[in-house]
């Protein structure tokens, strides 16, 4: 029988789709929520679209030990999807697996670059930190656990081909971080969701780390613009940003613009989504598990702007 999951977090930007590709599975489906977002009249169409997608919503909160125990009791598998900010307490997930006793599975809030291998300056690198910390929790706890590294929701960079001075795709200029070589990796929300559920109950991602790198969305700073340029018939006017720019831009810049600001220094011109080999006694890549999931690539992303 398939594994039934619950999601916290899954009124969050990522955890909708997680929850979304849960309740399209074979997986019994359920989600954590706080009663204050289920009667948050921002949050009605999230909450009705889930009843209508069959999830069964169990009222609770992160700082409810008794509500996770509860919920988990009646599962077999936990991922989190929550925010920056609850990172380092999905300590009280683990103490509530530990209680329950249950629990097959756990994912914890990871959904980015492998936090154990990155190149990251701060602020990303102490948020990547926190991350790490709660893998090595889990691993000294001994809970059963797939961590999924999903590199660049797409949603979140692909629009405006990663500019932070817009909020739409460039048609005039462009910037790019670095000199525009280091391959990133772009996964649509909806793929991250699919890739994420087919790994529930597979024994080859238990105790794994499942990167997701899409052969089709493997692509440097400069084959995204000349992809885009491309497709709109014009060539853009081309600024390039040394790392020493960068490095100053992320130390003046304010909270979240530094955030994302040394995630990008990270990927792309560290090329930390793409400048290690996974190896079998760490890893495994979800496209070559999963041919069968049809991912959207870059390319066909792409058109929605054009
Ligand atoms: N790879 C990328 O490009 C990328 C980009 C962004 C984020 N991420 C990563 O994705 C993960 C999820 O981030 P996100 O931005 O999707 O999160 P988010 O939108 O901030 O969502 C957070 C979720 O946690 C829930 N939550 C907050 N406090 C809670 C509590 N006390 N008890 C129960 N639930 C609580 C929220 O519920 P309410 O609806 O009730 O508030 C919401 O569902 C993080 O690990 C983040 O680092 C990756």
């Amino acid at each position: 029988m398939a594994s039934k999951i619950l999601i916290i977090g899954g009124t969050g930007y990522i955890g909708k789709f997680i929850v979304d590709a849960s309740a399209k599975s074979a997986h019994p489906t359920f989600a954590l929520v706080r009663e204050a977002t289920v009667i948050d009249p921002a949050k009605a169409p999230l909450i009705e679209s889930f009843k209508a997608a069959g999830v069964t919503l169990l009222y609770g909160d992160l700082y409810d030990h008794q509500s996770l125990v509860k919920a988990f009791k009646q599962v077999d598998v936990v991922i989190s999807t929550l925010g920056a900010l609850q990172i380092s307490d999905q300590v009280k997930i683990i103490d509530a697996i530990k209680e329950a006793g249950n629990i097959k599975r756990f994912y914890p809030s990871e959904f980015g670059n492998d936090v154990d291998r990155t190149h990251a300056v701060d602020p990303a690198k102490s948020v990547f930190a926190l991350k790490s910390a709660i893998r090595r929790k889990i691993e000294e706890e001994g809970i059963p656990y797939t961590i999924v590294s999903s590199n660049y929701f797409a949603g979140y960079f692909l629009p405006t081909l990663a500019q932070l001075d817009t909020t739409t795709p460039p048609r005039d200029k462009v910037t790019i971080i670095g000199d525009g070589n280091p391959k990133a990796i772009f996964v649509k929300e909806t793929d991250i969701g699919a890739y994420t559920i087919k790994t529930v109950d597979d024994p080859r991602t238990l105790n794994k780390i499942v990167y997701i790198r899409p052969p089709a969305n493997i692509i440097t700073f400069n084959e995204l613009v000349a992809l885009w340029e491309k497709k709109i018939g014009k060539s853009l006017e081309k600024t390039y940003l040394s790392e020493e720019e960068v490095l100053k831009m992320i130390a003046e810049s304010p909270l979240p613009i530094n955030v994302v600001l040394s995630i990008n220094h990270s990927v792309f011109i560290k090329g930390d989504h793409t400048n290690f080999e996974i190896e079998s006694s760490f890893g495994v890549e979800a496209s070559e598990l999963y041919p069968d999931v049809k991912y959207t690539t870059v390319d066909e992303y792409l058109d929605q702007f054009v």
